[in-house]
């Protein structure tokens, strides 16, 4: 049984107003930083989905992550398509068996303690599992500008990457999820099974909007 990442990294930024995944960040393309906090053993492969015209990736250095790191450029029009299009095409060399941990280019920050947690508490977890945290704060419903109801916060936790699942289970659920799911944990769900959740830390953020950015270079350079 092997292991092996997959970063979509094929997204447009909308939100953050710019290819973000190569956006500078503590001297190195966003990505640069995802990728390397997954480079590590178990880990065998890191496959970085881009852009079918993705001429960024070339432009900079990979090298000196070793040569675990493999660019496909099959991404497609929504994150579920990306990752589903990356399964598809190295699937030869995964067997259905193998984990799959997938993460996201836009959580440069992610601590190598987060992942070994992951990798330690899912273990031969039948399905699989995603780190997560619980919500601090009082959840809103909200319409129209209008609060309509409050959310049991206990319940709630934010999901984040890397969430990881054998291969071929990971294939069959994308192949038949019937929204786009927005994270793999959610097409794993409509198969009628349940992720287990570990839990993560605040340190792996995700970097959306603009003023994200600040935040990830401060905790990069501190722990440098
Ligand atoms: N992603 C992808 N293919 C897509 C859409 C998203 O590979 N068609 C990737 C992004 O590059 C990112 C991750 O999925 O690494 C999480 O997506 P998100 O943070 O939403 O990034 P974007 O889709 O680029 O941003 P936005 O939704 O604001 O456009
Ligand atoms: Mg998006």
């Amino acid at each position: 049984m092997s292991f092996y990442a997959l970063l979509p990294a094929a997204g447009r930024g909308a939100r953050f107003g710019a290819l973000k995944q190569y956006v500078p960040l503590a001297g190195r393309p966003m990505l640069w930083h995802a990728v390397r906090a997954v480079c590590m053993p178990p880990i065998e492969s890191v496959f970085v989905v881009l852009a079918r015209g993705d001429r960024e990736f070339a432009r900079h250095q990979w090298s000196d992550l070793g040569a675990r790191v493999e660019p496909l450029y099959c991404g497609g029009e929504t994150r579920r398509d990306s990752v589903y299009n990356a399964l598809v095409a190295t699937m030869g060399l995964m067997e259905a068996d193998d984990w799959v941990l997938v993460h996201d280019a836009a959580r440069p920050c992610l601590p190598p303690s987060d992942l070994e947690k992951l990798l330690h508490e899912i273990g031969d977890d039948a399905v699989g599992g995603i780190l997560a945290l619980p919500i601090a704060e009082t959840v809103k419903k909200v319409a129209e500008g209008k609060v309509h109801a409050t959310e049991d916060r206990a319940q709630l936790w934010l999901a984040q990457t890397p969430q990881m699942f054998r291969a071929g289970l990971l294939l069959r659920a994308l192949e038949r999820a019937q929204r786009a799911p927005t994270d793999e944990a959610s097409a794993v769900e409509q198969l009628g099974l349940k992720p287990r959740v570990v839990t993560g830390s605040r340190e792996n953020l995700k970097v959306t909007w603009p003023e994200d950015l600040a935040i990830a270079e401060s905790m990069l350079k501190r722990r440098a």
